[in-house]
């Protein structure tokens, strides 16, 4: 039930809520008992910080839940230290954040004496959550909050925890990740050894995408199916429910361009005159729209790095999505599949530091650099995505437009990830010279060499 539904419900029934003592503290008990040896550690970590709460943000079951079962596990505390409460379960059916001191008292009632470390799922279904969370930060607690993307904006957690959170997202499986899930080495003379399964689990990663729960079933079937149902969830509860547009079916058409588009330009005004033809439409209601998908992390646009800030918001944008498996349902194709790959590992590096920033390049003569990364204020690096250099036009095309922005951006560290090719080479092209690495992608993906 929503937000509002709640509040209706709370203001006809004024103070017959109350908790169910014992069902709670068979519940926390319960939690406590349960056997979490198939939940697998992930590569994001968290500093906790005094009188800030951590709050882990991300796409649809990209695994938050799990992150803090794993923590319940192995977060170096026993097991009883933590409590893990999950909102949406029935027991905790309109709540109000008045109840929750009570809910404390229940577990020091079990464990006398210990003040848990709160790990707090879906809070969106308790209204006014943030008043729980601060609370828990007053007394002196540790605490993650998560959610369901739908309803936990980051923007929204920081203006609601005023200043009282530090956000982190949390992303479906990295390469590295994926490997682990699935039990294959990779590290030192593994990568070596397991080199045709570790391409073989490329193709995979790249053709059904990075989701934990698809990594972890064999049948490809099964796999599509999966994909499927989170699409239709991102779609239905995380855009539909959430913004309640008005014009459905142009969610659905930017859905399917998007599935179709990806790893290329997106421009508010082609698109714009694309979908104006089919019935009336602002400009603005288009941008609206790509933005709900964009906040529901179904999509990401990448904007172009330009010392303007206004070229910056004016041109195109490319558009990348949280899951290469989603183009099974467009138009799927290994370069696209690489190139976004290379964005969504870009995109976690980025959220590893705030300094961090990624954009692609562009000159007045069509020349284009796929990723420039930024740290610091700085650009640190430019980087290509090409399956094969073995074509001499793409080559000298992707050369060429590495050694112009060197030239023009002033950096000197130059990459083109590639499926297979690998080495170094001292490249000119009128007069801008500079030395180019050649990199396999699944090298690069697993930081070797
Ligand atoms: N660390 C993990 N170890 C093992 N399996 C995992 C892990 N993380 C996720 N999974 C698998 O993926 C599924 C989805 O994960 P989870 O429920 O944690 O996602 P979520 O981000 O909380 O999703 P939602 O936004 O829908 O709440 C799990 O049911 C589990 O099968
Ligand atoms: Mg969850």
């Amino acid at each position: 039930m929503d937000t509002k539904g709640n509040q209706f419900l709370r203001n006809m029934v004024p103070n017959i809520v109350m908790i169910d003592r014992n069902g709670l503290k068979r519940y926390i008990v319960e939690i406590h008992e349960r056997d979490f040896k198939d939940v697998k550690p992930r590569e994001l970590t968290i500093k906790t910080v005094k009188g800030k709460a951590n709050v882990i943000i991300g796409p649809r079951r990209a695994g938050k839940t799990y992150y803090l079962f794993h923590l319940m596990r192995e977060g170096g505390r026993e097991r009883e230290d933590y409590l893990y409460l999950d909102f949406e379960h029935p027991l905790f059916y309109a709540l109000t954040p008045k109840d929750f001191p009570k809910i404390l008292d229940m577990y020091e009632e079990l464990y006398p004496g210990r003040k848990p470390i709160l790990l707090l799922d879906e809070v969106q279904a308790v209204p006014d959550w943030e008043r729980m969370v601060r609370y828990s930060l007053d007394i002196g607690s540790t605490v993650y909050v998560t959610g369901s993307s739908s309803r936990l904006l980051s923007q929204e957690i920081a203006s609601h925890l005023r200043g009282r959170g530090l956000t982190y997202t949390l992303m479906p499986l990295s390469f590295r990740e994926y490997l682990d899930f699935r039990g294959i080495k990779y590290r030192g003379r593994d990568a070596y050894g397991n080199y045709p399964l570790i391409v073989r689990s490329l193709e995979e990663y790249l053709r059904y995408g990075s989701y934990p729960e698809i990594a972890l079933v064999e049948d490809e079937g099964v796999k599509l199916r999966i994909l499927k149902e989170y699409l239709d969830l991102v779609v239905r509860r995380d855009v539909l429910e959430r913004y309640r547009p008005r014009n459905r079916r142009l969610i659905n058409e930017l859905i399917y361009f998007s599935l179709n588009s990806y790893s290329r330009y997106l421009s508010f005004d082609s698109l714009y005159r694309l979908f104006k033809r089919r019935g009336k439409l602002t400009k603005r209601t288009l941008i609206n729209y790509v933005r709900y998908l964009e906040e529901s992390f179904a999509i990401f646009l990448l904007e172009r790095y330009s010392p303007s800030v206004k070229e910056r918001i004016v041109a195109p944008r490319k558009l990348y999505l949280v899951d290469t498996g989603y183009g099974n349902f467009g138009a799927k194709d290994i370069s696209r599949d690489m190139e976004n790959a290379v964005f969504l590992e870009l995109f976690r590096w980025t959220s590893a530091h705030p300094l961090r920033r990624i954009y692609y390049w562009r000159s007045r003569t069509d020349h284009e650099v796929d990723f420039v990364l930024v740290e610091k204020g700085k650009i640190a690096e430019l980087l290509q995505v090409s399956f094969s250099l073995s074509g001499e036009r793409t080559k000298s095309r992707e050369v060429r437009s590495l050694l112009k922005a060197s030239r023009v951006l002033g950096c000197k560290k130059l990459e083109i990830i590639t499926w297979e090719e690998e080495g170094e080479e001292e490249l000119e092209w009128w007069g801008n010279r500079g030395k180019v690495r050649f990199i396999p992608l699944w090298k690069w993906l697993l930081k070797i060499g």
